[in-house]
Parts: C-alpha cells; sequence; structure tokens
C-alpha cells in the first residue's frame, strides 16, 4: 500500500486544574473540521489533543482539596476526555503528562539536551510571574509596574540555581526560519508580534525548578523537577514516541499545525522552535495562533455569570443540535487576530440564517421538487441551457476556494465556500423556477435538468460542509440516495461534477428545524 502524506495536527494540552470551557472546546473543534477535511481529502491524518498535569498550579490545587494531584489531575482529565465524546471529536490519540509513555521520554530527551549542552545548571536572579510560571524581563517587569500584565499580581523577585536551555545560542537561527518561511506562525499579525519580540533578543530560561515537586524529575538530579512547559511541549513529540527507538508513528511527524491560543505563542513560536533545533528534529510548518472567545461583550467570568462552561455548551446542543454549536464556533469564531464575541442572539441568528434557511431550505427544496415532479427519482441532466448559469462551474470554483481555504486553515473559508454553492443553487432555482416550468408537460427536459443540476450542487457542497456538521451531512447523503463515507479518503472523486446520482432515489429532508429564540439559553449577565 502507497503511504499518503501525513498531516499532524495538535491542540494545546490543557491543565486539569480548570474545568473545560469554550476556549478548549473551540480549539479543539478546529482542529477537529481540518482532521476531517484533511482525511476526506486522503491524507495520513494524526490528530492529537490531551491534558497538562504536572506543575505547581495543579499541586496547589490539589492541596487545597486534600487530594492527591494524581486524584485531581485524573478527575479533570477524564472531565476533558468527555469533552471528545460530547463534540464529535475525532482524535486520534489523547496524551496525558502523567502517562508513563511521556514522563519516560520527557527525561530521555531532557537527557539528550544534556548531553548536547543545550542544557546546563546555572544560578538566575529575576522577576517571576507566579500565575504563568515564568520569568519576565527586566524590561517587560518595568513596562508592567512590576506587577503580571495578565493577573495583575505583583511579580516576585526569584534567585534560583536551576537547569537552563541554552535559547540565546538559537537567535540567529530562529530569525531565519521566521524569515524563510513567512507562513511559520499565522496569522500574519502574531508573527509580526513574535518576530518583534524575537528581534528584542532572547535569554537563556530555566527549564527545571526545586520549590514544588509535582513534574518529572529531571534525569540524574531529584531534586530539580522538570519546568511544567517544557514537559508539556514535549507532548507533541511523545504521542508520536519520537523518543524511542521505532515506532510506526515517527511517519507523522512534523505538525502541520500546532493549534493554540494567542496567549501561549511565545512557547510555541520560539521556545519550541530552539527545542527542536537543540534536539536536530523537523520543524511544524505552521503555528496557528487565534485569539479569544470573550462573552456578551466582556471577558468571560464566573462571577459576571457570562462564562461558557460545559453546562452551558450542553444546553446549547440540547436546543440546537451539535452541528448547529460546531458551525457558530467556526464562523463566529476568534480564528483571526481579533477575539470574537459569544452571544446568544448571535448564535440563533446565524443558526437561523446559515443553517434553516440556507443549507436546510436548500436541500429540502431541491427534494420535495424532486418527489413532487420525479417520484423522488434522479432525471438524467438533459443538458439544457440556462444562460448566465453554470452550477458546474461554481461547484468547481467552490471546490477550489475550500481546498485552498482548508491548507490555509482558514475553516471559515470553507465554510463560506460550501455555503455559497447552495446560495447560488437557491439563486439558481429562483431564477429558473422550476415549480412553473413543471406545469407544462413539454418542458420535461429543462425540469430534468434544472433539478438534476440542483441534486448534484447540493450533493457536492454537502461534501465541503460535512467537516464541520457531520452530523446532519450524514443524515442528507442518504436522503440524497447517495453513498458517501469519508474515511475512503477520495474527496477529489466524490467532488467532481457528473451525472453521478441520475437514477438514485431521493427523500425530503428537514436538517435544520425552526428553534424558538425564547429557548436559547441565555447568559443571565449579572447587573
Ligand atoms: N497547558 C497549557 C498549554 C500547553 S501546550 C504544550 C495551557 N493550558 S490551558 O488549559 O490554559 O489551555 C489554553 C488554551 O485553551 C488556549 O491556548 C486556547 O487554545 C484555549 N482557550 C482558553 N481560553 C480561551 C478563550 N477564552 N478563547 C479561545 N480559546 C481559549 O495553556
Amino acid at each position: 500500500m502507497t503511504q499518503s502524506a501525513p498531516a499532524y495536527i495538535t491542540t494545546p494540552i490543557y491543565y486539569v486544574n480548570d474545568r473545560p470551557h469554550i476556549g478548549h472546546a473551540y480549539t479543539t473543534t478546529l482542529c477537529d473540521v481540518w482532521a476531517r477535511a484533511m482525511r476526506f481529502e486522503g491524507l495520513d491524518v494524526f490528530f492529537l489533543t490531551g491534558t497538562d498535569e504536572h506543575g505547581v498550579k495543579v499541586e496547589k490545587s490539589a492541596a487545597a482539596r486534600g487530594i492527591a494531584p494524581q486524584t485531581l489531575a485524573d478527575e479533570n482529565a477524564a472531565e476533558f476526555q468527555k469533552v471528545m465524546g460530547m463534540f464529535n471529536l475525532t482524535n486520534d490519540d489523547f496524551i496525558r503528562t502523567t502517562e508513563p509513555r511521556h514522563e519516560r521520554q520527557v527525561q530521555a530527551l531532557v537527557k539528550r539536551l544534556l548531553e548536547t549542552g543545550d542544557v546546563y545548571l546555572g544560578e538566575f536572579e529575576g522577576w517571576y510571574d507566579e500565575g504563568q510560571e515564568e520569568y519576565v524581563t527586566e524590561t517587560k517587569a518595568k513596562e508592567s509596574d512590576f506587577k503580571s500584565p495578565i493577573s495583575g499580581k505583583p511579580l516576585v523577585r526569584a534567585n534560583e540555581r536551576n537547569y537552563y536551555f541554552k535559547l540565546s545560542a538559537y537567535q540567529d537561527r530562529l530569525e531565519s526560519l521566521f524569515e524563510t518561511n513567512p507562513g511559520f506562525v499565522k496569522p500574519d499579525a502574531r508573527r509580526n508580534e513574535v518576530l518583534g519580540r524575537l528581534r528584542g533578543g532572547l535569554q537563556d530560561v530555566p527549564i527545571t525548578r526545586t520549590n514544588f515537586s509535582w513534574g518529572i524529575p529531571f534525569p540524574g538530579d531529584e531534586e530539580h523537577v522538570i519546568y511544567v512547559w517544557i514537559d508539556a511541549l514535549l507532548n507533541y513529540a511523545t504521542a508520536l514516541e519520537l523518543a524511542e527507538d521505532a515506532s510506526d508513528r515517527h511517519r507523522h511527524w512534523p505538525a502541520a499545525y500546532h493549534v493554540i491560543g494567542k496567549e501561549i505563542l511565545w512557547f510555541h513560536a520560539v521556545i519550541w522552535p530552539a527545542v527542536l533545533m537543540a534536539l536536530e528534529l523537523p520543524q511544524p510548518a505552521c503555528v496557528y495562533a487565534h485569539s479569544f472567545w470573550i462573552s456578551e461583550g466582556q471577558k468571560m467570568s464566573k462571577s459576571l455569570g457570562n462564562f461558557i462552561d460545559l453546562p452551558t455548551i450542553e444546553r446549547y446542543v440540547d436546543v440546537y443540535g451539535l452541528d448547529a454549536w460546531r458551525w457558530y464556533m467556526v464562523n463566529n469564531g476568534p480564528l483571526g487576530a481579533t477575539d470574537a464575541d459569544f452571544q446568544a442572539a448571535g448564535f440563533h441568528e446565524t443558526y437561523t440564517t446559515d443553517l434553516v434557511n440556507t443549507v436546510g431550505n436548500c436541500a429540502s427544496r431541491t427534494t420535495a421538487m424532486l418527489g413532487k415532479y420525479f417520484d423522488g427519482i434522479v432525471p438524467a441532466d438533459t443538458g439544457f441551457d440556462f444562460p448566465g448559469w453554470d452550477l458546474a462551474g461554481a461547484a468547481g470554483t467552490a471546490v477550489a476556494k475550500w481546498r485552498a481555504a482548508m491548507a490555509d486553515f482558514a475553516l471559515d473559508g470553507a465554510c463560506d465556500a460550501g455555503i455559497g454553492l447552495l446560495r447560488t443553487v437557491d439563486a439558481f432555482i429562483n431564477a429558473t423556477e422550476p415549480f412553473k416550468v413543471a406545469k407544462d408537460e413539454n418542458r420535461r427536459d429543462e425540469l430534468a435538468s434544472i433539478l438534476a443540476r440542483c441534486v448534484e450542487a447540493v450533493r457536492i457542497a454537502s461534501v465541503l460542509l460535512w467537516p464541520v456538521i457531520p452530523g446532519r451531512m450524514e443524515t442528507l447523503w442518504p436522503a440524497l440516495g447517495c453513498d458517501l463515507d469519508p474515511s475512503r479518503g477520495d474527496l477529489e472523486a466524490v467532488a467532481a461534477w457528473g451525472d453521478t446520482l441520475k437514477g438514485a432515489t431521493t427523500r425530503k429532508i428537514a436538517l435544520f428545524p425552526r428553534v424558538d429564540p425564547a429557548t436559547t439559553p441565555s447568559a443571565d449577565i449579572a447587573s
């Protein structure tokens, strides 16, 4: 069997001292959409997510509850795993940093860095942000009035004898990585941010801690534990067993996309590539840093009552269905360089405009007319000419647009390609008026051409929309009388225009029911 091209995609691994919420669901859903699309394209996809379980925050949260850190980790990792099931997410693995497979390999990789001289024992004094578990440079500390730019809490003066990673040695190579590969960080605004900071100069970074014990012991010096960020970043390598001798998983390396939120860009765009350079491992193709969800115009907070946590998401899914949730995430989320506002009213409007009035309506109109005028059997396209209308051409353009958008991680653009094709079908129906044509027995050829083309375009659009709304599209396919299976990896063939459905038996289908806006879960913002 010939091996198809690899496509490795990762989410950040999520901290177990927090419970899953819209932010985690969002990043993971984006990766899921891309993974589905690429599998459908026939690529050899590996989609990884997981949990980040070490560090002082987990140790403290567990202590506050009087439980062992591992117990807390087990409890919350299970919550995150529940998310995978809830959202129909197709990750190929779920890595937990407390698993022996990860711990063993992290030690091996760090040992390698010690041997190459990229890690050394040294002394350091500086400003430390306890909430973020990171040192802040003197300049940054001054700029933020010696307070954490994230939490606002005072920075503390810390002095440590630690193992350091020689980040400063990679300044030139990092800059050239950014220059030779302009798509290394996306979107562009994020790339410019990192590059600006990178050009400001790099300091070596401590990669061990001695002030707590909930971490992976440093190889050969067990008084130190490995800093949670090094431990965490290495998950992308340990899941693929890169520190094990031979593994079938090696073929997936490196990542096509490390998808993350903007707040952890520095770690992924600078520290991680430098670690990979030190380990002599190939670089990922792209670090994609999306922005943040806020909610009803304000930063999400538990006290404001606008926090979109799992129970809230479950209420949306109950009322609108899972695909509606996924659609809103992908189309209205912070994929670009600006934050996105989650609004109950906006959710309802998007659902109604896109899914009820466009996707649902177009599919039901087409199948209803096939039922009414052709007993549900798809007629052959008689080649009738409708000047100014070229649905086959429109479908080809939509597929090309979808492909380019998916390759660029412009998932909203890919949705546009699919739904845009359905809007064209709607306009074609309005212009050609099959309901009038049907009244004239002498115009059967014309009617057959209209409906054969509509149903073919609906079929192709459904292929393009499947990665985002898989549940409803899989319901639509049997109603169109077609047997599609994305796991066959034959998108190119199935998205090609033809007389594909000629003779197929269709039935009228309603995909997205109207929802009474009064039942939309509301955020109940505290006044
Ligand atoms: N454990 C680290 C990541 C290590 S990766 C090697 C971490 N975990 S986290 O639990 O805090 O998850 C952060 C990620 O959750 C963000 O990067 C983003 O993917 C997602 N989000 C958390 N809040 C978010 C929003 N409000 N909006 C969108 N996504 C955000 O950082």
